[in-house]
């Protein structure tokens, strides 16, 4: 039996660490841009995505320090993700990890700030050889996570789920909307164990095929506990979505016709985690963790 729980928590404490010798030591005539990264990055958040990161690059035997690294610079476009996600521009949330949002906690502008200095952070360090000796790997590594990130993927999700702002989307365009604002990102942290690993292109495209599953519901489970979750417990003003009226799938199914999609994504992920051998527990153990989560 995997203790996913444990090994959840032993990864959230490596990526605390890592994010700690490697964010920016507050000092200088910016200090105060040091200590808004800080505050934004450290001692919140479930880890989830560099915990795939390690999960996945542990099926290729990938060196435990790389698979963090690499993990971390997913992490740090999260972080960034989130600065900007919380903005009055965007979703204007008081709350974030159980804290007052960066803008409310600094001001507008560092956390703009913020969010790009994170973002250069991540690409710093993947391009770093302690993340890989071979160049190409490297180069991979960048490009997957510039794309994941960019227009193709977060930035361009965001835009989708700020224009859809009061207008009725249909499914289809909710699921595109919600692959490229989450699942692009989930997608590379899966696939970056497998870029580091030199794995096959079969089971890249298994692991990005549960990837595509997990990431969308995800969403939708963060888009259930937008309405049916505890704010004490997710660390976020809550109800927002509704207020706002955001295209999300709740809104669309209901609660109960998101969760039947929740369990028809789970037995779809599933069948990718077969393709990939026998040592798929963690991941199958993530997805269900996933979609029972109440933060
Ligand atoms: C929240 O992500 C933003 C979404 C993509 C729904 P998480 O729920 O992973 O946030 P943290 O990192 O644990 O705070
Ligand atoms: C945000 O989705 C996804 C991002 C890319 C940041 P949400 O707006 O639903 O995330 P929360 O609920 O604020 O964490
Ligand atoms: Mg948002
Ligand atoms: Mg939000
Ligand atoms: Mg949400």
């Amino acid at each position: 039996m995997i203790d996913l729980r444990a090994q959840m928590a032993t990864v959230a404490e490596e990526v605390e660490a890592a994010l700690d010798r490697i964010l920016p030591a507050v000092s200088g005539p910016q200090a105060r841009l040091h200590e808004a990264m800080r505050y934004a990055m450290l001692g919140g958040g479930k880890r989830i995505r560099p915990f795939l990161v390690v999960a996945g690059a542990d099926l290729f035997d990938v060196p435990r320090a790389r698979a963090v690294r690499a993990g971390v610079a997913v992490e740090l476009i999260h972080g960034y993700s989130l600065v900007h996600d919380d903005l009055p521009a965007m979703d204007d949330a008081l709350t974030r990890r159980g804290r007052p949002s960066c803008h409310l906690q600094y001001d507008g502008a560092t956390a703009v700030l913020v969010g790009d200095a994170l973002q250069s952070l991540a690409f710093e360090l993947l391009a770093d050889p302690a993340t890989h000796p071979d160049p190409e790997v490297r180069c991979a590594l960048v490009r997957g996570l510039a794309e994941a990130a960019g227009a193709a993927g977060m930035c361009g999700g965001q835009m989708i789920d700020l224009l859809a702002e009061g207008r009725s989307l249909t499914l289809e365009q909710i699921l595109e909307l919600q692959r490229l604002k989450t699942g692009a990102l989930f997608g590379f942290a899966c696939e970056a164990g497998a870029i580091l690993g030199n794995a096959s292109a079969a089971a890249r495209e298994a692991l990005l095929g549960y990837a595509a599953d997990l990431g969308l519901a995800f969403q939708i489970q963060d888009d259930l506990l937008d309405v049916t979750g505890d704010a004490e417990v997710t660390g976020k003003d809550l109800g927002r979505d509704a207020a706002a009226g955001k295209a999300t799938v709740v809104a669309l199914l209901g609660v109960d016709g998101s969760r039947r999609r929740l369990e028809t994504l789970r037995q779809s992920a599933i069948a990718h985690l077969g393709r990939l051998g026998p040592r798929t527990d963690l991941l199958r153990g993530v997805f269900e963790f996933v979609i029972s989560r109440s933060s």
